[in-house]
């Protein structure tokens, strides 16, 4: 009996201490820290415009005239409401930012494509247009903010009234990328596969595969796919030039750039330096499209040397493998050729011990539409800035990065269009811990300055 009464009386304070916590909890819940803000859209600005946006989309940035959007609170909801996107194959498509029509605005809402991580793989694959996810090379929104923004866009987007219920917000996971899985075989173009190769623990492993494309015409590269098994620092598909007067690395041999003992490989050296650089990659998945009209010739006989860089930082064997497709079209549907930029800058030298900013600006004697960009740098590089030098838009950052791992590959919507006599200035910024002198090298502690791209003329 007693003991009977016991257990239900332990079992009442089980039971208060419990609803006490429970009201303790609920003081540190999202919906009370958000009491400061009266409305749905007032909750967007401060928990997620103002935190995660406007470090760059600022009135005067460089970022905000790029993408002709400006996400502080004075004009934000103006900004984004029943307006059209800056971006031209959005705006061809008919999205617009963001729509007030409810549940059909979702679907042409141009401000949703760009931050709902959720489908990045249509993203990427029906859009290659559509630039690159929100925010630019930060980490996703969580899941919760996601739905908040979705229910605001469902709810027709009002700048008035309370009508999401802020307990969406406490979902606060996180999208993960899918796993690397085959790309589908191009309808019209070639597919490369780099087999699974080891990568020793605590090391790097470059190679190199030359694979001969046998095309008995020129091909006209529009678009290109690349999926790499995670740990990988890049895959770049290079060819050599046409006129070159060599015979080729034989074909589907592994090229290691070390032996391994960790000295170079100078027989796979010796071919770099007559690499021409046609696409490439630091993230795990990219789908990118040239421009309309635009594309890549490649010559009749030519052959792509795919290669493929891990680091692999854990204590374990990992497995590197990776997935490349070009889409090519008919000549007569070409306007214009790309051509790839490459400015690289092999001579420096960076102290020990020391910060330093190196600068190098590169001019040039004919008009460009640059549309592609992205810096390469090793893992002593903290900042990597591109500058436009001449013309209208003289000194403005067009290109910044501050992760050398992962740059963003910016793709420039409209063009930018220099004019001859015009150029762009590289300022990369090292962190030299180490205790020699680092110059120019192709090993991951070596360091490098390039700018990759592509432009039109
Ligand atoms: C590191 C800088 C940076 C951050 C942070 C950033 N953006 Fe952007 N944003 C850009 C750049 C650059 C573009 C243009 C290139 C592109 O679309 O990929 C852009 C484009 C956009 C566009 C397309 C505009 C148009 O009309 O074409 C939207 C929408 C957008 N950003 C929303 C956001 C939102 C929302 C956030 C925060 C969750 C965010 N951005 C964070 C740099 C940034």
């Amino acid at each position: 009996m007693g003991k009977s009464h016991l257990m239900k009386k332990s079992l009442l304070v089980l039971v208060t201490a419990w609803i006490l916590l429970g009201c303790q909890k609920d003081k540190e819940n999202p919906e009370d820290s958000l009491d400061q803000y009266a409305t749905t859209y007032e909750v967007i600005q401060g928990t997620i415009w103002d935190q995660f946006c406007i470090s760059c989309h600022y009135a005067g940035s460089s970022f905000a005239r790029q993408s002709n959007l400006v996400l502080t609170a004075d004009v934000s909801y103006n900004q984004l409401v029943n307006r059209p996107p800056d971006n031209s194959s959005a705006l061809e498509d008919g999205l617009i930012l963001v729509g007030d029509q409810g549940l059909e605005s979702l679907y042409s809402s141009f401000l949703w494509e760009k931050i709902n991580v959720l489908d990045q793989e249509h993203f990427y694959s029906d859009h290659p247009g559509y630039g690159s996810l929100m925010p630019l090379g930060g980490d996703p929104l969580t899941n919760g903010q996601l739905e908040y923004i979705r229910q605001w866009i469902l709810a027709g987007a009002p700048q008035d009234g309370n009508l999401v219920d802020r307990m969406v917000l406490n979902d606060t996971s996180k999208f993960i990328s899918p796993t690397f899985k085959p790309l589908d075989i191009p309808e019209s173009g070639v597919q490369f596969h780099v087999e699974t190769f080891d990568i020793q623990a605590n090391s790097d492993r470059e190679i190199f595969i030359y694979e001969p494309l046998e095309n008995e015409e020129p091909l006209y590269i529009s678009s290109y796919e690349i999926a790499m098994k995670s740990g990988s620092h890049h895959f770049i598909l290079y060819s050599f030039p046409e006129s070159l007067n060599i015979n080729k690395p034989a074909s589907g041999a592994i090229r290691d750039v070390y032996t391994s003992s960790g000295e170079y490989n100078f027989g796979t050296l010796f071919f770099m330096q007559y690499h021409e650089f046609i696409a490439g990659t630091q993230v795990p998945t990219l789908r990118y499209n040239y421009p309309k009209g635009v594309a890549l010739k490649v010559p009749a006989n030519a052959g792509f040397d795919l290669n493929s860089h891990y680091a692999n930082r854990k204590n374990e064997t990992i497995k590197g493998e990776v997935y490349a497709n070009i889409h090519t079209i008919p000549e007569d549907e070409v306007e214009h050729l790309a051509q790839i930029l490459n400015l690289s800058n092999d001579d420096f030298s960076l102290p020990a011990n020391q910060v330093t900013t190196l600068e190098k600006t590169y001019t040039f004697s004919g008009e460009r539409h640059i549309f592609q960009l992205w810096s390469h740098a090793h893992e002593h590089n903290t900042e990597f800035k591109v500058f436009v030098v001449g013309g209208e838009r003289n000194e403005e950052l067009i290109y910044y990065s501050n992760d050398w791992e992962h740059p963003p590959i910016l793709q420039l919507d409209p063009p930018l269009h220099l004019q001859a006599g015009e150029g762009l200035r590289l300022e990369a910024t090292y962190d030299n811990w180490e205790s020699r002198t680092l110059t120019f090298g192709l090993r991951s502690t070596d360091e490098m300055m390039i700018l990759f791209g592509a432009y039109y003329e």
